[in-house]
């Protein structure tokens, strides 16, 4: 058993609560035993039987759930600094993406690169969540976009779980884009996902979502739903790319499939929010792709007054997101989405969760959830998201095991 004491604030994040209340607690306590939490609450009602021989003294600090990033593109090949440059010189993500760039050309770094070498590239950026007090990462396929090499980046995933602390949760997006070879021939493309490999992921469990980029130049309304249709009949959950640079209905497709969440949404609707609200789908803001796009940002405060949840992750990939940073994405969230530090908190934790189907287990500091904690250098919420700093986590504990020690 171990306990926690001398809590600045505790944010417990309660699983269903309105989002601008992340359960702050001042001046608390936590135990926890095994890999499950047992007791929080104020330090002064600390359970005498609680109370150990050595208490770890948190030095006033803040205690947060450990952070889940919704959102990932963690496995790819290469980088695309060249096209960083391009777009600075006013050359648009989609243009570069016409001329043969974007995701193609990750596509092609990635069917290339061995699995031994996307999986040390992995793990290295994996150090570097872990470290900022990540404990959970949703991560897609979708950079190869033919059999192997879709499988290949499914397998890294599946390594990387048993190698290193950070949580996976695979998300199938061999929907991500035509790739080159099938752009005359769009229908079979589809039909290798639909009839061969969505059934072949479900059937191995190498994926818990499937995902479809809808946007012009990816994939039609149409079309994901049929891919999406074919994912749930394999078991998968479902997840839609949505609204990113255009509104093309992708909010109302994933709220008519009861997906487990939207992403992106830069520009979604008035009746694309109603939607999501009346379905629940989670809409998953990713405030870093705005950034490094120099796009809108999803219109967070509009969706909460609507009542849908909005969760902030980082879309870390190589093209519109570079940076696995989710603290950062979370400090944009309250500067250029209107969210509250407590909202944001929410959104990188339980809501998070929600958007990953696991909100029961983690994203929330309660008795029964698993011990998944980060101590933050910062006296409170809103202190830590507004004065930024590079990396303030100071202590990781994933599943009750101190997997960075307290500093
Ligand atoms: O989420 N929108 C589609 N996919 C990624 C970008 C992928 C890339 O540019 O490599 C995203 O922003
Ligand atoms: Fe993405």
């Amino acid at each position: 058993m171990t306990i926690l004491t001398n809590i600045g604030q505790l944010a417990t994040c309660p699983p269903g609560a309105v989002q601008q209340d992340a359960g702050l607690i001042n001046d608390a306590a936590l135990v926890f035993e095994d890999d499950k939490i047992i007791w929080v609450g104020r330090e002064q009602l600390v359970p005498e039987h609680f109370v150990t021989q050595r208490p770890i003294d948190c030095g006033g600090r803040l205690v947060i759930p450990g952070l889940i990033d919704c959102h990932t593109h963690l496995c790819f090949g290469g980088w695309r600094s060249d096209e960083f440059e391009m777009r600075l010189q006013g050359r648009s993500y989609q243009d570069i993406a016409a001329a043969g760039g974007g995701i193609r050309s990750t596509v092609e770094a990635t069917r290339s690169d061995s699995a031994k070498q996307l999986l040390e590239k992995s793990l290295r950026s994996l150090k570097g969540i872990l470290d900022l007090g990540v404990t959970t990462i949703e991560c897609k396929s979708g950079y190869g976009l033919e059999t192997t090499a879709e499988l290949k980046q499914l397998q890294v995933y599946r390594q990387l779980s048993q190698q290193q602390p950070v949580d996976l949760i695979p998300t199938f997006l061999g929907a991500h884009m035509v790739p080159d070879e099938y752009q005359q021939q769009r229908e079979d493309y589809i039909r290798l996902l639909c009839d061969s490999l969505i059934p072949l992921v479900g059937k191995e469990k190498l994926a818990k979502f499937c995902d479809v980029f809808v946007e012009e130049g990816a994939f039609s309304i149409n079309e994901a739903r049929e891919i999406l249709c074919a994912a749930a009949k394999a078991g998968l959950g479902l997840k839609v790319h949505a609204d990113q640079l255009s509104s093309g209905g992708g909010a109302q497709l994933a709220a008519e499939l009861a997906a487990v969440s939207a992403e992106h949404l830069e520009y979604a609707d008035e009746n694309g929010i109603k939607a999501l609200a009346e379905a629940g789908t989670v809409a998953v803001s990713l405030p870093l792709a705005s950034l490094f796009l120099r796009e809108r940002y999803l219109p967070a405060r509009q969706m909460l007054e609507s009542g849908v949840r909005v969760a902030v992750a980082t879309d870390f990939n190589p093209g519109s997101a570079p940076s696995y940073h989710l603290p950062l994405a979370m400090t944009l969230a309250c500067v250029n989405q209107q969210m509250t530090p407590q909202e944001v908190l929410m959104g990188a934790t339980t809501v998070a969760a929600q958007a990953i189907s696991a909100e029961q287990r983690i994203g929330s500091l309660l008795p029964g959830f698993d011990a998944d904690i980060a101590i933050i250098d910062a006296p409170t919420v809103n202190h830590w998201l507004y004065h930024f700093q590079a990396n303030v986590c100071c202590g990781v504990v994933k599943s009750g095991q101190w997997v960075r020690e307290l500093s």
